[in-house]
């Protein structure tokens, strides 16, 4: 019975310690690049176009014949995203549109289609590797093409569901992932989507897809939109999409997937607004202080090339990378579950990174709670590494940085220490004043790229703008010695459309409501009191959030001061 036990055991640590081997290089990858690319490039407004405008399939069979990528060079694609810092890259070998820009034995819907005699994706697989990018394949399920495939577009069709063949179409699938896992070099990954309408899952064929995948190519990763699956067939990672959830996504692993534009993944001639290259550094410092990957989109132009704007961030990310990239690349999560600077934090064995996205106005950079003997400190990319100024302030570490050493994108500070970093929890507390500052810059929010809230440092201070879902919820870990009355001033800034909107404080189970009012603009403050409100002693979250199904878009949040009242 023992003896069972252990070998039970131990098959359980082989299979865990081999798992860990597939998923390593993705673990410590941290940066791919997703790229769109089809006959919905041709139309140049979004992948979704053939779907929103209604283009009936015939008509949208003109966009596919002529996709002609003339330009394409795998070269070029592959050596951008090597000199971005990428490890990886997802290229969609089929969009919803049903449409495989390669050349499929099961399907006169690709590439044969076209006056374009090549496959892509045979150029990028062969060239992949020279780059040391690897290569996967974004696959998706719906399929608005497969004459077998339910259901239909339903302005196309009278009876979107009847007819067709699900099943068949399963088969069809299941093809094309042997196609592509068998005649493309090593697939790194299948990336799915479009299970939303379950195909799969309403078949019970997901569990066959995916044991075919892992029978054929043990080492490919499968992300987590192949729908449910019996509870041993887990999927690698997760994909949070166009977010960055507030405190990492649990244990496992997952990546973010972002545009560089507003939402467009496919290429999309009218989008004419851009994250800056500053957004996309600190949100891929954001995403791998959280222990995530952040898959970033480009969307080649149809002839191959892929536009300016994308190039230009790409190569501002790798030239940061260049110098910063040791704080990136096989590191782990921040320790720290809150800072009370605005910036993140990530380690790799016992150096602990600060990446400084703004600075206090004191200069004075705050490590909270840090237990661990310090060896040195010095900023990344300073060649001399000249030591940083540094003092113990009760439990925390101070340090001072020259300003000349800044990189207004993000400062990556190096902590060398005695050891894996020990750090005690962070919360706000209560200044020799008794008040209660909970400013933005410690505060935790989940960032959504297509509405946009964000923590901005603007007028030297951080604040939460663009805030316009009732679920962008702001968070603080706060901590009271001893139990109190505190009057509540909210600080903020409104446009008058915002007037009398509601909003609710919560601090651990107290809630108190407030009333927007106009304070000019959204970049003119003033301070709304609320409450008095007695706190209790101990740890407690402190919330603020819209009372309504309404977001506050037209608010910018600066702080919720407790004041103590007697
Ligand atoms: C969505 C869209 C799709 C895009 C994908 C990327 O699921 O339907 O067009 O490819 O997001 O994550």
């Amino acid at each position: 019975m023992g003896r069972l036990l252990l070998s039970i055991l131990l098959v359980g640590l082989a299979c865990f310690g081999q798992d860990d081997a597939r998923l390593k290089w993705f673990r410590d990858a941290k940066f791919g690049i997703f790229v769109h690319w089809g006959p919905y490039s041709v139309l140049g407004r979004h992948e979704w176009a053939r779907h929103w405008y209604q283009i009936r399939q015939a008509e949208y069979d003109v966009y596919a014949r002529s996709f002609n990528p003339e330009r394409f060079n795998a070269e070029e694609w592959m050596s951008l995203f090597a000199r971005a810092g990428a490890k990886y890259s997802v290229v969609t070998s089929k969009h919803h549109d049903g449409f495989s820009i390669y050349r499929s034995k099961v399907s006169d819907y690709d590439m044969k289609m076209t006056p374009y005699a090549g496959d892509p994706l045979k150029d990028l697989a062969k060239v992949a590797p020279k780059y040391g990018i690897r290569l996967g394949f974004y696959h998706s399920i719906m399929d608005w093409h497969h004459p077998a495939y339910r259901p239909r577009r339903s302005w196309e069709y009278k009876d979107a569901k009847s007819g067709g063949n699900n099943g068949l179409y399963v088969d069809y699938m299941k093809e094309q992932l042997r196609e592509l896992l068998t005649g493309y070099g090593d697939v790194a990954m299948i990336w799915f989507d479009g299970e939303w309408e379950h195909t799969l899952a309403e078949l019970k064929r997901d569990d066959e897809v995916y044991d075919y995948i892992r029978t054929l190519s043990p080492n490919t990763l499968i992300n987590d939109r192949l729908y449910e699956r019996k509870p041993g067939n887990k999927a690698d990672f997760g994909t949070p999409e166009q977010y960055v959830p507030a405190t990492g996504a649990g244990q496992g692993l997952w990546e973010s997937c972002v545009t560089i534009n507003q939402a467009s993944w496919g290429y999309n001639k009218y989008e004419t607004e851009f994250k800056t290259e500053r957004d996309l550094i600190r949100t891929l410092v954001e995403v791998v202080s959280k222990g995530g990957n952040l898959l970033l989109n480009v969307g080649p132009k149809p002839d191959g090339t892929i536009q300016p704007e994308f190039v230009t961030r790409l190569e501002a990310m790798g030239e940061w990378l260049k110098t910063n990239g040791e704080a990136i690349y096989g590191t782990t999560a921040s320790p720290f579950e809150r800072l009370p600077f605005f910036g993140r934090a990530t380690q790799k064995g016992s150096t602990l990174y600060l990446h400084v996205f703004g600075w206090p106005q004191d200069g004075q950079l705050r490590v909270p709670g840090l237990k661990n003997l310090i060896h040195s400190a010095y900023v990344l990319g300073d060649e001399k590494k000249t030591p940083l100024g540094w003092r113990r302030d009760g439990g925390d570490v101070v340090l001072s940085v020259p300003r000349t050493a800044r990189d207004e994108r993000a400062t990556v500070v190096a902590l060398r220490l005695d050891g894996a970093a020990a750090v005690e929890r962070y919360a706000n507390r209560p200044d020799e004043r008794g008040l209660i500052r909970l400013g933005m810059e410690s505060a935790e929010i989940e960032t959504r790229f297509e509405q946009r809230a964000k923590k901005e440092n603007a007028l030297g201070k951080v604040f939460l703008t663009k805030w316009s879902r009732p679920d962008d919820v702001p968070s603080w870990n706060l901590e009271t010695p001893k139990a109190g009355r505190y009057q509540v001033e909210v600080r903020y800034g409104a446009t008058r459309g915002n007037k009398g909107k509601e909003y609710v404080v919560q601090i651990g189970k107290q809630v108190m409501k407030g009333q927007i009012v106009d304070t000019g603009n959204e970049w003119v403050f003033g301070v709304q009191k609320l409450g008095p409100v007695m706190v209790e002693a101990g740890a407690q979250t402190v919330v603020v959030k819209s009372a309504s199904e309404q977001g506050l878009e037209g608010v910018t949040l600066e702080s919720v001061t407790l004041v103590p009242v007697r």
